[in-house]
């Protein structure tokens, strides 16, 4: 169909080898993946490593050598799950685990500039070192606690970068106002009605929506945005902010903010 793709070349072919397939529905179901997903800006190819085993339990796991509590990942299922994903094309083998290098907004934009990309995604204990030493080309970690699985980690990742592809947020929606774009988090966002609650009662924040927004006035209102994002910043981010250079405009306006706190009482 005509239009259906927004340019040739900008769509990523995702694979996956994973004992539990059928919990990707999450990201092919479902919200703007799902959407973008039948608008073929994506793809997703699923490999059971409980496919690939040779032996009449379809055995997939074994106890560590050493001892220990748990189970750990055969290397020969994974090997070959994994050789079906490269000749479908799978890019770069990416193993989802809590020793990998931390996911953000830089290495998510990376891995929205590739074509390909095939996520192992590890159960029980993890997944046999020699496996790993062969086969992956990168170790991503989403965050310092420990999930039941990869394959959450590995939703994740498509989610964000599937975000990346251009047309894959509709209409209006651009993935260049996010947070950690220009690096800053977000600004807070209202809509109506102008007073919630109506008795006022309760809440950290005025019932009332900031009278800037309701001004129509575009460059008043832009600046109170950039501020707004300035100031969380600034209070829930702090490393952030000292990560990035801020204009005379900017810094003007992240003291301005701080002033009002102090008045306030932060
Ligand atoms: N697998 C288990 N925990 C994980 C995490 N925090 N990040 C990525 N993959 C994981």
């Amino acid at each position: 169909m005509a239009g259906r793709l927004v340019k040739a070349g900008l769509v990523i072919r995702f694979h996956a080898v994973t004992l539990f397939p059928e919990m990707f529905a999450a990201v092919t179901a479902s919200g703007i993946s799902g959407r973008a997903l039948e608008a073929g800006l994506w793809s997703l190819g699923l490999w059971n490593p409980r496919d690939f085993t040779s032996d009449n339990y379809r055995t997939v796991d074994d106890r560590p050598y050493g001892g220990g509590p748990g189970m750990v990942m055969l290397a020969e299922p994974l090997d070959k799950a994994l050789d079906a994903a490269r000749q479908a094309g799978g890019g770069k083998v990416i193993y989802l685990s809590p020793q990998g290098r931390k996911l953000d907004h830089a290495m998510v934009m990376e891995l929205a500039g590739t074509t390909a990309m095939t996520f192992l995604c590890g159960r029980y204990e993890g997944v046999d070192e020699r496996l790993i030493g062969r086969r992956v080309d990168e170790e991503l970690s989403i965050g310092d606690y420990v999930l039941s699985g990869g394959e959450l980690a590995a939703m994740a990742v498509i989610d964000a970068v599937v975000r990346q592809i251009p047309g894959a947020l509709g209409g209006e929606q651009s993935a260049l106002e996010e947070s950690f774009v220009d690096g800053l988090l977000d600004c807070p966002q209202y809509t109506r009605p102008e007073v919630w609650p109506q008795d006022g009662a309760g809440g950290k924040v005025p019932a009332q929506v900031p009278s800037t927004l309701l001004s129509g006035h575009h460059e008043n209102i832009r600046r109170w945005r950039l501020q707004q994002a300035l100031g969380r910043t600034w209070l829930r981010r702090p490393d952030l902010l000292a990560a990035r250079k801020l204009n005379d405009d900017e810094r003007k306006l992240l003291e301005d903010f701080q002033r009002q706190r102090g008045e306030s009482g932060k």
